[in-house]
């Protein structure tokens, strides 16, 4: 149940990825209280079944709400893929704002090009990725590649391993100077841009977070849920790994 608008949004994730999507949030609409809950000790969501990561989305939001959220934000694509459904149907009243892989403004930008989706093997296998490559990218040639591993390595939180590096290479080094656009379809991903950029050989990038941004501020609008243009706004932090350096590696990625 809605709780009007003083109440937060709240915002979670399998982990720490959704803090790319926050920080465009909190850009967006900078008045808003986000509290961002991380579920860095069940991650990757990107190994589990729906059914799992439905059960433990529908754990999370029932907290949200319970603690006064407004709205909920699944900044997580693997999450929006096997939950935003039924927990909509469960909440019908409520706000619940997905993430989806950019395809679609890859393929507006190169219709007929050669598109890479880096994404969990879990949101590949959905349902819902498929629906999105047979409306947006029917002309182009999408190449799904799973990146097993590569949330883990994120998690541990140092973006400058070569760890992280060599699984990009072994990954998607092969599509290097082949394609016309990379979407970075897990949120934890934006973290490593640069890497990725440079081992698929500088193409553009594209991922989901600002278009979510929109999104949320369109529905808090036509609700009329958006908070007062005096409100000074907050972020909070809290993830199921509860320890003070958890919650300082998140205030990090949210700061860099
Ligand atoms: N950030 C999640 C996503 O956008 C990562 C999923 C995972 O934990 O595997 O898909």
């Amino acid at each position: 149940m809605s709780v009007g608008a003083d109440g937060f949004i709240g915002v979670f994730d399998s982990g720490l990825g959704g803090i790319s999507v926050l920080r465009d949030m909190v850009a967006e609409l900078p008045h808003e209280r986000f509290h961002f809950f991380g579920d860095s000790a069940n991650a990757p969501y990107g190994d589990r079944t729906a059914e799992d990561i439905l059960s433990l989305s529908r754990a999370i939001v029932r907290r949200q709400l319970d603690e006064g959220a407004k709205a909920i934000v699944i900044a997580c694509n693997t999450a929006t893929a096997a939950a935003a459904a039924p927990l909509r149907s469960e909440y019908p009243d409520l706000p619940i704002i997905g993430v989806e892989p950019a395809l679609k403004p890859a393929a507006l930008a190169f219709p007929c090009g050669r598109i890479l989706v880096m994404a969990t093997s879990t949101t590949l296998a959905l349902e819902k990725f498929q629906r999105l490559v047979l409306r947006w990218g029917s002309q182009a040639e999408v190449i799904p590649v799973a990146c097993v591993g590569l949330v883990d390595l994120i998690e541990q939180g140092d973006l400058s391993s070569p760890e992280i590096r060599s699984l990009l290479e072994e990954l998607v080094g092969p599509y290097r100077g082949t394609v016309d656009a990379v979407v970075l379809g897990c949120t934890h991903y934006p973290f490593v841009a640069d890497i990725i950029r440079d081992v698929v050989g500088g193409a553009p990038l594209f991922d989901g977070g600002e278009g979510t941004a929109r999104r949320l501020h369109e529905v808090l609008r036509a609700r009329g849920l958006l908070a007062k243009a005096e409100a000074p706004g907050s972020v909070s932090f809290s993830s199921s790994v509860n320890t003070p350096s958890e919650i300082a590696l998140y205030q990090r990625f949210f700061e860099q």
